[in-house]
């Protein structure tokens, strides 16, 4: 076989692999935690294919202008070249400040959002640059999401991560320290690569991180709110912003504020693919066990 011939033949294999590997578990997903999950978006930022091909297979880049009021000192302005290939991983970046009254931020919500309980990863490294909030949540409306967030302006931001069902305010303005967890994990360093975590269940959010310390110690955090767990179909997103609000994100961002992703893996069940198509799915292809996760 010649060389080129030899080449196509690979690249032919290749490409169907790639293919049946993402549609390989037809009786879904078993997390570590026991729980079985029908369905499935795996995007791997690291890909070959580049970070925006895995992106754009599963998620929306967010271009809106979002007008802010009270204590915000400027507007979130969602733009496209925020959402970027960065050191082979994607990147999600507030761009230093330009005064022009709008903060260019970055977004990516899911093309789903029929999402109803699941367990949600991502690898990543947070911003470091102060002002910003990096964040990763499921989202309805207002009262119908959760939160982990990231504020590069925190005192510790680097082990300091903020868990909150929403409201995590009650009516009177104060914390609900049921539904708003503020969490310090000594040892951790979030600007070095490690795993944050959702585990959505109808009666309890359980987040959680996976890293290592400094010196390679295995570093493991989690914590379960059981108040306004949401019961509603969703989409998730992952974004970095600011509107410079002395109160929360802080800032603008004086330099660039970037969060990079290594993956983003959602596992859950959705109100579109019931428990009945998902038995048939699993029963034509002969029960398989379902793959770990
Ligand atoms: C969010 O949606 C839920 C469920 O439909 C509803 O009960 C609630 O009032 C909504 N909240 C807001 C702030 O719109
Ligand atoms: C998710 O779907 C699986 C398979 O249908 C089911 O066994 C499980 O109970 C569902 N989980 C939730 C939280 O609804």
């Amino acid at each position: 076989m010649t060389f080129f011939a030899l080449l196509s033949t690979l690249i032919l294999v290749a490409v169907p692999t790639t293919q049946v590997l993402a549609h390989s578990c037809p009786c879904g997903y078993k997390d570590s935690s026991g729980h079985l999950w029908r369905e499935a978006i795996v995007s791997t930022f690291t890909q070959n294919a580049g970070a925006l091909d895995a992106v754009n297979a599963d998620w929306i880049i967010a271009t809106d202008l979002e007008t802010q009021s009270g204590t915000a000192t400027a507007n979130i302005q969602y733009v496209t070249a925020n959402v970027f290939e960065y050191q082979d991983a994607l990147g999600l970046k507030a761009s230093a400040y330009d005064h022009s009254g709008s903060v260019k931020c970055a977004e990516i919500f899911t093309q789903r959002d029929d999402i109803l309980y699941g367990s949600f990863r991502m690898q990543s490294q947070v911003p470091s640059i102060p002002g910003v909030v990096f964040g990763f949540f499921t989202y309805f409306n207002d009262t119908q999401e959760q939160d982990i967030e990231f504020l590069s302006s925190d005192t510790n931001y680097y082990q300091t991560v903020h868990y909150t069902n929403q409201p995590g305010q009650l009516p009177n303005g104060n914390i609900n320290s049921n539904a708003a967890k503020v969490v310090v994990i000594p040892g951790a360093d979030f600007t070095t690569f490690g795993v944050h975590r959702i585990d959505w269940l109808p009666t309890s959010t359980t987040y959680s991180y996976s890293g290592n310390s400094d010196s390679g110690t295995p570093v493991t955090s989690a914590t379960t709110i059981t108040t306004h767990v949401p019961n509603t179909p969703s989409e998730f997103v992952i974004n970095v912003w600011s509107n410079g609000d002395p109160e929360w994100s802080h800032g603008p961002p004086t330099a660039d504020a970037i969060a990079t992703l290594h993956y983003a893996n959602l596992y859950f069940n959705s109100t579109s693919f019931s428990a009945a198509s998902f038995n048939s799915a699993c029963s034509a292809a002969g029960n398989v066990a379902p793959c770990s996760v």
